[in-house]
């Protein structure tokens, strides 16, 4: 069987020339990774049948490739006539469309994909295991069908956004065919044409209940290590009157108690009645009433309630007082706690001793009340670390009083900062506005 003629592309395709005609098939045959083109070509000529193959040569390349009998003009069958069509390209586009549709079957994520009236065209196994839809029970039918109303109401919003041509993404929580909840992180994108027109639409979505579970359970124990962190500052705030009048009523047991102690006994139990009260207020915490108050006479309220327990500490407390009346709008006996707390911390900076110095300057806008020790001071490494809650350097402090502190001012729009030299003094410094 030998080659009598063949087109200009062949010599391209297999490197035929003219000097090839007359040449055995064989001659050209060896280029394909084919051993059966003479015995096709020899069946073709048998038995006048066509035959068709997809071939590869030994470079690579593939081609469709037909084997015809060939009748001469006398209809007589003459030889074969052997066509070679390339679809390299086309077999390349098909093994990376088979890639893609092996990803998307077998992608964890879920996919959805829908027409422009929203009739859902394809589903994926993963879409189907995470809504316990079957393909039927998707395929064909609106996507409205599958879902709940609640689902409906959501989805219009999401319907017009996406169908002007915009993306929509977030998380929502879905409802399995079996009536279980779930969450997803959902993305719902346009497939645009060449036109830029929106053909379909593209769902993906992840199942992230798991995540959302543990995200409920984080914020239950940060809200419970807050309310702890209330309750115990709260139990620090009576502690220190109960202290206190512990002290009161030893010395009567001696008998040597004067109407001072008295009047103290009375504020300490007042102050106990008044957290107490607090306490009450701050298990509903909305009902805090803030009030415009004389911000002045509050610092002078806790100055004269410390006067005693600073004497006792060879402690003296200088007010320098610029104003004598500014208003601001605060919930006063959280007022009192800040400045209880950072004078009892100035006494307690101070064991031999000094001076504690309370200001207030008025300032443009607002007031500036200082509170300023001449105590041991705060090294600067351990600076970053106070009002952290717990952080403490006392035997049996607490380290709770600067941050409530700070939480206070903070819901009064006001400013707490510190500044401290280590065995020279430390200043709180609080700015309030009306
Ligand atoms: N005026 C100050 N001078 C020096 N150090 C201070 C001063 N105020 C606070 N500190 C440091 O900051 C830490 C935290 O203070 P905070 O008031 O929050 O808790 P505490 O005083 O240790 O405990 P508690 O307030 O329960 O008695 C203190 O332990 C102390 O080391
Ligand atoms: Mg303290």
């Amino acid at each position: 069987m030998c080659i009598r003629r063949f087109t200009p592309s062949i010599t391209k395709e297999v490197h035929l020339i003219e000097v090839d005609i007359g040449r055995p098939l064989n001659h050209f045959s060896h280029k394909f990774k084919y051993d059966s083109l003479i015995a096709d070509a020899q069946s073709v000529l048998e038995h006048a049948h066509t035959i068709e193959k997809k071939i590869e040569t030994v470079d690579g390349q593939w081609y469709s490739m037909k084997v015809l009998p060939y009748f001469s003009k006398k209809n007589t069958l003459d030889g074969v006539v052997i066509t070679f069509n390339d679809i390299t390209d086309l077999k390349n586009l098909n093994e990376h469309l088979q890639l893609l549709s092996y990803a998307i079957e077998q992608s964890p994520i879920s996919i959805a994909i829908f027409n422009v009236t929203g009739d859902i065209q394809y589903v994926n196994p993963q879409f189907m295991k995470q809504t316990g839809f079957s393909f039927d029970e998707c395929v064909g039918k609106h996507l409205t069908e599958l879902y709940p109303a609640d689902f409906n109401e959501k989805f219009a919003d999401i319907w017009d956004k996406v169908r002007s041509g915009e993306t929509w993404a977030g998380e929502w929580k879905n409802t399995r065919k079996n009536g279980e909840f779930y969450w997803e992180n959902v993305s719902i994108l346009p497939i645009t044409d060449e036109k830029n027109q929106s053909i379909y639409f593209l769902k993906v979505a992840e199942d992230v209940t798991e995540r959302k579970k543990t995200e409920n359970l984080l914020l239950e124990s940060e809200m419970h290590s807050a309310v702890g962190q209330l309750a115990a500052g709260i139990a620090h705030e009576i502690r220190n009157p109960l202290t206190a009048l512990k002290g009161f009523t030893q010395l009567m047991l001696t008998g040597s108690l004067n109407q001072e102690y008295i009047r103290i006994m009375q504020a300490d139990l007042d102050r106990i009645n008044l957290i107490v009260n607090e306490l009450l207020f701050l298990s509903r915490p909305r009902a805090v009433e803030f009030e415009d108050k004389n911000i002045i006479a509050i610092v002078r309220e806790v100055v004269g309630l410390l006067e005693s327990q600073a004497l006792m500490n060879n402690c003296e407390i200088v007010l320098e007082l610029e104003v004598e009346k500014y208003t601001v709008r605060c919930v006063e006996h959280q007022m009192k706690q800040v400045f209880i707390n950072l004078i009892k911390n100035a006494i307690e900076a101070m064991p031999k001793g000094g001076q504690i110095t309370v200001t207030a300057q008025l300032l443009e806008d607002f007031i500036s009340i200082q509170i300023r020790d001449e105590g041991c001071g705060i090294p600067d490494k351990m600076l970053s670390k106070i009002g952290q809650p717990f952080f403490t350097t006392k035997e049996k402090g607490t380290g709770l009083g600067l941050m409530v502190c700070q939480k206070i001012i903070q819901n009064h729009d006001g400013k707490l900062t510190i500044a401290s030299k280590e065995n020279e003094g430390t200043t709180l410094h609080i700015v309030l506005s009306r």
